[in-house]
């Protein structure tokens, strides 16, 4: 009955239409991965056991002040020690796949050297639960735990930390490479830059833009050296980074608002599509932060090439659009708030949010920008394939006397944003899959355990798990292989 979507960016050809099927549904391509996503820190706890030693974001949580409550990932959803009966959780459910990711902290301590067996061992055992469970596995390699005597050494503003980064990539795809096919470099890397040594908000807490911009270079050509090292060990890997492309609005269209646009396009996208997806960085990039940082130096002849080394998927994680404009501060609380700023060189830009619904984290609800965002990275490199890497909601959830957890808003959520999904793939765009964050309540970073994205439900003092209602809506949904029209 809807109207087929209006918005048809450029290069996306002119979708066939998206209809329901005799059933009335919309069907997603044969083998499309209905997955769930986690990260290590935010659920395996176990921060001391099998010679894992503390990484920046233990430092960061034991730090006063820094995170919600004082929480830490110390015991988190104690994944480590539970990691069997989560596996059958999301088997009963009926998910075909599972994106983790593995803690460098475990295998590689201090960031150099050789592996950790027993470190490894986990992640053998939990991707052969997987495996016997008929679940595709998706490793990422970084998930912003970066071992804290690397930091001490200087962090990712330092370039040795990318050579690092590849050594440690070599030895976990030589040990896993065998059960895994899907491998992520890196989660989120705007993230662990300008929020770890810009604004200060994520862990190691620095508040140095010309730092956040060496680390933007460095996890550039860290992804590079990674991918260089996970293709040579194995072969028939499917290689990808998950990015979190803001989708960007102009306030309005006035030609300073557009201005506002490119310049948060320029550090907030372009510093990591320009080299991971065409070898290079664009000139106003450069000259918007040349004063922040001496490029020529930075970037050594090779770099931008290495940070393109081939990969097979581009990650794609998304939950809300961003409004700028160009007039004066707006509201600081939309990037982070005040320590440093995220947006080396464009700190006048101001950020906005019009009235309308927000989840828990006070994000905008706006599943049109999924789509936008699946048509950019589609319209800059076709060749790829793309899988929505996260998407999801916080919400107030708690169980009610029966113990029950009903989160609608999580269900309608995911169902909008699935229907974009399904859109994009009538679009034309190659969409492999779908992974909703995420599996379990879990350590929201600077927010603790205070924000619920999960869709089982952890009762931290017992570790008791209680799928929500959105965890049977998505379990029924991905066995069916179909959302309601
Ligand atoms: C981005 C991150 O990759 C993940 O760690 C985080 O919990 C979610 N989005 C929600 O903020």
């Amino acid at each position: 009955t809807g109207a087929p979507p209006s918005y048809h960016p450029p290069g996306v050809p002119p979708e066939t239409r998206t209809s329901p099927a005799a059933d009335g549904m919309l069907h997603f391509p044969p083998g499309f991965l209905w997955g769930a996503a986690t990260s290590a820190y935010q659920i395996e706890g176990a921060a001391a056991v099998d010679g894992r030693t503390p990484s920046i974001w233990d430092t960061f949580s034991a730090t006063p002040g820094k995170v919600h409550h004082g929480d830490t990932g110390a015991v988190a959803a104690d994944h480590y020690h539970r990691f069997a009966d989560d596996v059958a959780l999301m088997r009963d459910l009926g998910l075909s796949a599972y994106r983790f990711s593995i803690a460098w902290p475990r295998v590689q301590p201090t960031g150099r050297g050789p592996a950790v067996e027993r470190g490894l061992d986990f992640y053998r055992r939990l991707v052969d639960t997987l495996l016997e469970a008929g679940i595709t596995p998706v490793a990422t390699l970084y998930h912003w735990d970066l071992p804290q005597e690397l930091e001490d050494a200087g962090g990712w503003p330092l370039r040795e930390t990318a050579e690092r980064f590849g050594a440690y990539a070599e030895l976990a795809a030589g040990a896993l490479g065998d059960r895994v096919t899907h491998w992520t470099t890196l989660n989120e890397p705007w993230c662990s830059a300008f929020l770890g040594y810009g604004s200060g908000v994520h862990a190691p807490g620095r508040t140095d833009p010309g730092d956040a911009l060496r680390a933007a270079h460095h996890l550039n050509l860290g992804h590079g050296r990674a991918v260089a090292a996970v293709r040579a060990q194995v072969p028939g890997a499917r290689l990808s980074v998950s990015l979190n492309l803001h989708q960007i609005r102009p306030l309005t269209d006035s030609a300073a608002d557009a201005e506002a646009v490119r310049r948060i396009d320029a550090v907030g996208n372009r510093i990591f599509t320009g080299p991971m997806l065409h070898g290079r960085y664009d000139a106003d990039l450069l000259a918007d932060t040349g004063h922040l940082v001496d490029w020529e130096t930075l970037v050594r002849p090779g770099d931008t090439e290495a940070a393109h080394a081939p990969i097979d998927e581009i990650g794609i994680n998304y939950y809300n659009p961003t409004w700028v404009g160009a007039d004066g501060p707006g509201n600081s609380a939309l990037h982070g708030t005040g320590h440093g700023s995220p947006w080396p060189g464009s700190e006048e830009v101001s950020f906005h949010q019009p009235l309308g619904p927000v989840s828990a984290m006070g994000w905008p609800i706006d599943a049109d920008g999924l789509f936008e965002l699946l048509a950019r990275v589609h319209r800059e490199r076709p060749d790829l394939a793309v899988l929505v890497t996260e998407n999801g909601m916080a919400c107030d959830d708690y169980p009610d006397p029966e113990g029950k957890v009903h989160d609608p808003e999580r269900v309608a959520y995911l169902n909008e944003h699935l229907a974009a999904v399904h859109r994009a793939l009538a679009a034309g765009i190659d969409i492999r899959g779908y992974f909703l964050w995420s599996l379990l309540d879990n350590f929201e970073w600077s927010y603790g355990y205070s924000k619920r994205f999960g869709m089982v439900y952890v009762d931290y003092a017992t570790q008791r798990r209680t799928p929500k209602s959105s965890a049977h809506w998505y379990g029924e949904t991905a066995r069916r292989g179909a959302i309601p029209r």
